[in-house]
């Protein structure tokens, strides 16, 4: 391997153009060198601005050579045929999520990852943000708790998000819209948050947007600990909404992206009745009592606005270091992809059969709902 890794980027769309390849362009030890996109003005417009090799076929690239690895990110239903091409010529890899666009693709992208025996992560970027991170660590110290209830809503238009093709609302290419696209990010986060999720009951609507879709999506939860949850998105509201609580005996924690909304105007907010001195440091630094003599009081509410550091560019430096051999147990593998495409794919027969789903599923096999 060179020094770099070298990364081949498969799809020259909106996420690789605005996420990866300047984040890739920041990040220490990895070069962009190659690109594969059928559509040649938008492959050789990204090419030439990082420097990389343009390719019409992501074969042809990856028979080229030269690569350590590729990036994964075109319409969800080639991820299966282009990660098998990547792993049976030993490449590591970084796929976008959803992993697949059914159940079934995601699981036979597992296998050929693991009998590569090649590194891989699924771009749950949202694990990365410094709000997410902290309230990880907020958890695992006591601010809340037992976490007793998940609570997530997401809300974006079909409007707003400047992708290049309109794969998303074809559902035999994306195998799901609001739900795949915005309620995995947070399916994800509450795995990684709250853990294992046995049981799943879901409603899945098309309401209004002029696309075939689903545009509203409810998800109830049970986690193996015993807590509940439940996730919201959306496709239709004008405003982006991206938030999500955490509750717990002890306290609450409240994360969100979207700080212009008044609703959700701080990106940390936290409620405990630990003591100053049982609180995590960013926790108990972040007090401000309202006169110098005055001291915290537990139980009253603390907001916290850390530095708003990309997440790509913390997913880039987390695959460079597990290519390197330094493996974080909080980044996403393909494997924690799988798992939230299995809590989708079991939300899916759940409003086909109109009751609670248990996980793991037995049957992988449920068809893409379609909407009119
Ligand atoms: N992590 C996130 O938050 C996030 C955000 C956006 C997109 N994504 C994921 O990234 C992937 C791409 O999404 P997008 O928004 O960039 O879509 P997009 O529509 O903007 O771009 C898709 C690109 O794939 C290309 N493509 C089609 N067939 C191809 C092929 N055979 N080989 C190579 N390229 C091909 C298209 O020409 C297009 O340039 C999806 O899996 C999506 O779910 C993730």
């Amino acid at each position: 391997m060179s020094e770099d890794v070298r990364v081949g980027i498969i799809g020259a769309g909106a996420i690789v153009r605005l996420s990866h390849l300047p984040a890739i362009a920041r990040v220490p030890g990895v070069r962009a060198v190659a690109i594969a996109d059928p559509d040649s003005d938008r492959v050789k417009v990204l090419a030439d601005e990082h420097d990389a090799t343009a390719h019409a076929d992501y074969r042809e690239m990856i028979a080229a050579g030269g690569l350590d690895a590729v990036l994964v990110a075109t319409p969800n239903h080639l991820h299966r045929d282009i990660v098998e091409h990547a792993t049976a010529a030993g490449l590591h890899v970084f796929t976008e999520k959803p992993v697949a666009h059914t159940l079934e693709d995601a699981l036979a992208i597992e296998r050929a990852c693991t009998a590569a025996g090649v590194v891989t992560q699924t771009g749950f970027n949202q694990r990365f943000r410094e709000p997410v991170r902290l309230a990880k660590q907020g958890i695992a110290a006591g601010v809340v708790g037992d976490v007793l209830a998940f609570r997530s809503v997401y809300s974006e238009s079909h409007a707003v998000y400047p992708a290049a093709t309109g794969y998303r609302y074809n559902l035999a290419q994306s195998g799901g819209a609001s739900i795949l696209d915005l309620a995995i990010h947070r399916i994800d986060l509450a795995r990684h948050l709250v853990g294992d999720i046995v049981e799943v009951c879901a409603t899945i609507d098309h309401a209004t947007i002029p696309h075939p879709a689903d545009d509203n999506v409810f998800l109830l939860l049970r986690f193996a600990s015993g807590a509940t949850g439940v996730i919201s998105a959306d496709r239709f509201s004008p405003q982006v909404s991206n938030a999500t609580d955490l509750y717990g005996p002890t306290g609450t924690i409240h994360v969100s992206s979207e700080t212009r909304n008044p609703f959700q105007s701080v990106p940390l907010a936290f409620s405990s009745l630990l003591p100053h001195d049982q609180l995590p440091a960013d926790f108990a630094n972040a007090d401000w009592p309202s006169a110098w003599w005055l001291d915290y009081t537990p139980g009253s509410w603390v907001s916290i606005t850390p530095p708003r550091l990309s997440p790509y560019d913390a997913e880039w430096a987390a695959f460079v270091a597990a290519i390197g051999g330094t493996v974080d147990p909080d980044v996403p593998t393909i494997g924690d992809g799988v798992r939230a495409q299995e809590i989708v794919t079991a939300a899916y027969r759940s409003v086909r059969e109109h009751r609670w789903v248990s996980l793991p599923l037995e049957d992988p096999a449920e068809p893409i709902p379609s909407y009119s």
